[in-house]
């Protein structure tokens, strides 16, 4: 059985390369000025990270890093507001660009984590440019000429996607990419015909400043305070509500809905029934799902245990002994996503059926390195 690491307490925003608000963190370079830099090359392409000031956009600086990301330059691009602002990643010192339409002149990949508005704005001009775009809104997730890529499970859908000729390519929303992650092998096996989601949300989700509002709340309840609500409105403190996404007319968020319509697009099946319910938590990173299956063909939960074991990216924590199966917490600041409370699900007749239990750190198998992942499919 594979297992992860206990995770140290959690700190805020995880082991990103550079903290730029003081308030947050401080700064926390990974490596001094004397490191020898092996990403640098010559002839590797060269990089934007637009948003690079937020959850992701760190995320994004620490996962180039650690999986020795090869660029031959990197632009860091973020708002106005932080245009001017040093930091010092790998080794050297960078100032943060406004971001512009002109930012991408003889840039080959630029990773998007600005929001959708900006993606739709300026992505389309990018691509133009000639550089390959990963964006990690929802902007083109269901453009039909737009593939949306988990690389584990479709990487096919990129494969006319070359370096040198511009174009987008979509990140799942980041409870999709947890949920298909450990979901498509089992339905590579048995195939799956109905999924029932429920997802346990962290702060993350919503980015830095909601990362922050949690601890200020936590705080503040404890000394009895009012609790600030700038971000969602509401307690988030000691408390748990419905994804703070729009609501439609159908009863269901927009999060919800991404699972139903990104799940169909990554399988490329439009019969697959999916349905979700999306909470969220005052968990600080990393998400959790429980996933009830249907099946088409009989998989019993031996045989979908060992299907999980050799899964590329996912791990098992199902130790029902101890009663020790996946937390977000155990899996914050880790690549893989964790499986557990693998089991027969007892309303359904024969082995036609399964549950289980998912956590995954939406910033960074969620967001940053399925980005960085699919960037390295491009080399
Ligand atoms: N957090 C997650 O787990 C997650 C997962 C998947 C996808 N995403 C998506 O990734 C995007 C960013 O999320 P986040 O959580 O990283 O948010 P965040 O922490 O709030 O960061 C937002 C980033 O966008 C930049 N930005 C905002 N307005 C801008 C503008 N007008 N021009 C240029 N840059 C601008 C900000 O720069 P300043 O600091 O200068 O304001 C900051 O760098 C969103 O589209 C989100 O849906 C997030």
């Amino acid at each position: 059985m594979n297992s992860l690491s206990l995770a140290g307490p959690q700190n805020l925003h995880g082991a990103a390369a550079v903290k730029f608000s003081p308030s947050r963190t401080q700064p926390t370079p990974k490596f001094s000025p004397f490191t020898v830099n092996m990403s640098l090359q010559k002839d590797a392409p060269s990089i934007a990270v637009v948003g690079v000031t937020g959850a992701v956009g760190q995320e994004f600086l620490s996962v180039l890093s650690d999986r020795n990301f090869p660029y031959s330059s990197i632009k860091m691009l973020a708002s106005k507001r932080s245009a001017g602002k040093k930091f010092t990643f790998e080794g050297v010192e960078y100032v943060v660009e406004e971001l512009t339409e002109d930012s991408f002149s003889g840039v080959d990949i630029a990773l998007f984590s600005a929001g959708g508005g900006i993606s739709k704005k300026l992505g389309p001009i990018a691509a133009k440019c000639g550089t390959v775009v990963v964006d990690n809104s929802s902007a083109f997730r269901m453009d039909e000429n737009v593939p949306l890529v988990i690389p584990e499970v479709n990487p096919e859908a990129m494969r006319d996607i070359k370096l040198g000729k511009g174009a987008i390519i979509a990140n799942p929303n980041c409870s999709t990419i947890i949920c298909l992650m450990a979901v498509t092998p089992l339905h590579k096996r048995a195939k799956v015909l109905r999924m029932v989601v429920s997802t346990y949300q962290a702060a993350s989700g919503a980015g830095a400043a909601a990362m922050d509002e949690l601890v200020q709340q936590t705080r503040e309840v404890l000394e009895g305070k009012q609790p600030t609500c700038n971000i969602f409105k509401r307690q988030y403190a000691f408390n748990l509500f419905s994804h703070n996404a729009p609501v439609l007319s159908n009863g269901y968020n927009e999060e919800e809905m991404k699972l139903v319509k990104e799940t169909r697009k990554i399988w490329n099946d439009t019969d697959i029934k999916v349905t979700a319910t999306c909470i969220r938590v005052p968990v600080m990173r990393a998400h959790a799902e429980s996933i009830n299956l249907q099946f088409e063909n009989p998989l019993d939960e031996d045989t979908a245990r060992e299907i999980l074991k050799n899964a590329p990216g996912v791990v098992i924590i199902d130790d029902r002994a101890s009663n020790n199966f996946p937390t977000p917490l155990e899996v914050s600041n880790k690549d893989a996503v964790a499986v557990g409370r693998i089991r027969r699900d007892v309303s359904q007749e024969g082995n036609y059926g399964l549950d289980i239990f998912v956590c995954g750190d939406q910033i960074r198998k969620g967001a940053a390195l399925n980005a960085v992942q699919i960037a390295e499919l491009l080399l």
